[in-house]
């Protein structure tokens, strides 16, 4: 069950760029967010993670995985050196790539990344933001950002690109709002 019980969701407002901005009080918060949207992620998605070490990229995947129906057993860490973990079992495949060590998108050849966006899976990117040049258009990008005087506090500044990240938006938007009438 998703939990966002007591969450606020709030408007973008200070980043302009953003077409939502959650704050998520605690790894809990980070993960029931991820998991909303892993319910509603459609084949073909691509979620680009960013922010620095410890931000809560991974902690974002392994809710994310969860909303998917992959199992709670199943482990989900940063695939820092080998920059891709599949992950099967779920409603579909999820892809978690880390291009942590990658220097620019021309690694992204070696590991042969479009072959993965070519699946009817969800594709997960941690440091997407150093790839940027080998991104498809149509993606979600999650920027996780530490909230100042709050140790475990994080704001999540969302942007959708493209008409299938932007309906995914709207129904990961709408999954929130109405979690938070149920649960206000
Ligand atoms: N609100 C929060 N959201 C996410 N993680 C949080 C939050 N508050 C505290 N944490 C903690 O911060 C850490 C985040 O680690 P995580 O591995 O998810 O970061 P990361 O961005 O993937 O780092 P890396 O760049 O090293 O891969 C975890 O220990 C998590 O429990
Ligand atoms: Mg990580």
């Amino acid at each position: 069950m998703t939990q966002l019980d007591g969450v606020k969701a709030c408007p973008a407002g200070r980043h302009e760029a953003a077409d939502l901005v959650i704050a998520a009080g605690d790894a809990h918060e980070t993960r029931a967010y991820a998991e909303s949207l892993g319910q509603i992620l459609p084949p073909g998605a691509v979620v680009c993670l960013i922010g620095n070490l410890g931000a809560g990229k991974t902690t974002f995947t392994q809710g994310l995985a969860r909303g998917l129906g992959l199992p709670p057993e199943e482990p989900v860490n940063s695939p820092t050196f080998t920059l891709i973990a599949e992950h099967a079992g779920g409603r579909i495949p999820l892809y978690h790539f880390d291009v942590y060590r990658l220097d620019d998108e021309s690694g992204l050849y070696d590991i042969a990344f479009d072959e993965y966006l070519a699946e009817a899976a969800a594709v997960v990117i941690e440091w997407a933001d150093k790839v940027t040049a080998g991104l498809p258009d149509d993606r979600l990008e999650i920027t996780l950002a530490f909230a100042s005087g709050d140790e475990n506090g994080r704001e999540l500044a969302i942007r959708a690109l493209g008409e299938q990240s932007r309906r995914v938006l709207d129904q990961w938007r709408a999954l929130i709002a109405d979690h938070e009438k149920a649960h206000p």
